[in-house]
C-alpha cells in the first residue's frame, strides 16, 4: 500500500460515491427473499443467535440516525444524503429480512434498542460549539467505518457456513444480496473520514480529543455498552470463529482508524481498544454465556 499515492479524496467524490450505491443497490424488498430453508432445526442451533444479533443491530438502524441528529445538528449534505436516502432504507430492509428468516426458524422477534443515550445527548449539546462538531463527525465516521467492516466479515463468514450447510436458498436469497451492500457503507465512512483528517485538516487538539473519546468509549458493533449485548457478541465471535486469534481479527476491523487516526503510531496495526473489547466479550461469553438472546421454542 505504502507506494501508491491515494488520490485526494473531495466532498464532490464522496457524493459520487453514494449516487452509485443509490442506483446500484435499492434496498431489498421482503417479497424478494425465498424463505425456503432445509434444515430449520440444525440452522437455529448453529446460527439462530448470529441471526438474531445481525436483526438487531441491523433494525437500530433507526436509533442510529436519531443518534447522528443528536451529535450533528447542523448535518452536512453529503452526510444527509447517505444516510436518508441510501443507508437507512437499506439497512432497515437487512434487518426486516433477517428477523423474518429468524422467526421462521423459531427465534423470538429481535428488539431493537431505540433509545438514543446519554452520552450522545452531552456530544450534542457541547455540539454548539463548532470545534466539537468536528470531532462528533469524525467519531461518527469511525464508528460507522468499524461496524460496517464487522458487517462484511460477518456476512461473509454466514455466507460460507449456511452453503455448507446446503441452505442455498438462504444464501442467494438473503444473503448475498445483504453482504452486497456493505462494502460500500464501508467505503462512505473510510472516504469520509480521510477527508476530514487529510483534506479538512482538524487541528491537533480535535484529533487529540478523538483519540481519547475512541479510547473510553470504543463498542463492538450491537453491543450498545451494555453487558447482555456483549455476551452475545461474544457468542457471534465464537461462531464466526475469529476467538482462536483475536489479534488478527482486531487488525481486520481496527486498520483504517490505525492509520487515520493514529497514523500507525510505533507500528500500530490496530487501536489497543479493539483489541481489548473483543477479549471483553468472549471473556463475558464464556463466564456466563448469551444475554439476551433466545429461541422462541
Ligand atoms: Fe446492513
Ligand atoms: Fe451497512
Amino acid at each position: 500500500m505504502g507506494c501508491v499515492a491515494r488520490q485526494e479524496i473531495t466532498p464532490t467524490k464522496i457524493r459520487d460515491h453514494v449516487s452509485r450505491l443509490g442506483e446500484l443497490y435499492p434496498p431489498i424488498p421482503l417479497s424478494s427473499i425465498d424463505r425456503t430453508v432445509q434444515n430449520p432445526d440444525l440452522v437455529r442451533d448453529r446460527y439462530g443467535h448470529l441471526l438474531t444479533y445481525l436483526a438487531r443491530v441491523e433494525l437500530e438502524v433507526d436509533r442510529n440516525v436519531l443518534e447522528l441528529l443528536t451529535v450533528l445538528p447542523d448535518v452536512e449534505e453529503n452526510d444527509r444524503f447517505f444516510y436518508e436516502d441510501v443507508w437507512q432504507p437499506q439497512e432497515i430492509q437487512h434487518g426486516i429480512i433477517l428477523d423474518q428468516l429468524g422467526q421462521d426458524i423459531g427465534m423470538l422477534p429481535s428488539e431493537p434498542m431505540l433509545e438514543v443515550n446519554w452520552k450522545y445527548k452531552l456530544l450534542g449539546a457541547l455540539g454548539r460549539f463548532r470545534g466539537i462538531q468536528d470531532v462528533s463527525r469524525l467519531l461518527y465516521y469511525l464508528t460507522g467505518a468499524s461496524t460496517e467492516r464487522q458487517a462484511v466479515l460477518a456476512y461473509n463468514t454466514f455466507t460460507d457456513g449456511l452453503a455448507e450447510l446446503g441452505e442455498q436458498a438462504m444464501v442467494e436469497t438473503v444473503i448475498t444480496p445483504i453482504k452486497r451492500q456493505e462494502p460500500g457503507h464501508f467505503a462512505f465512512y473510510r472516504m469520509s473520514a480521510e477527508y476530514m483528517v487529510n483534506t479538512y485538516k482538524m487541528k491537533p487538539w480535535q484529533l487529540w480529543l478523538t483519540r481519547m473519546l475512541r479510547k473510553v468509549s470504543y463498542n463492538l458493533v450491537g453491543t450498545n455498552g451494555l453487558p447482555r449485548f456483549k455476551q452475545d457478541m461474544g457468542s457471534v465471535i465464537a461462531t464466526l470463529g475469529v476467538d482462536a486469534d483475536l489479534e488478527k481479527y482486531a487488525k481486520e476491523i481496527g486498520r483504517l482508524e490505525a492509520r487515520v487516526l493514529w497514523a500507525n503510531r510505533n507500528g500500530m496495526e490496530f487501536p489497543p481498544y479493539f483489541l481489548t473489547a473483543l477479549r471483553e466479550s468472549v471473556e463475558m461469553y464464556r463466564e456466563y454465556g448469551l444475554g439476551h438472546v433466545r429461541t422462541a421454542v
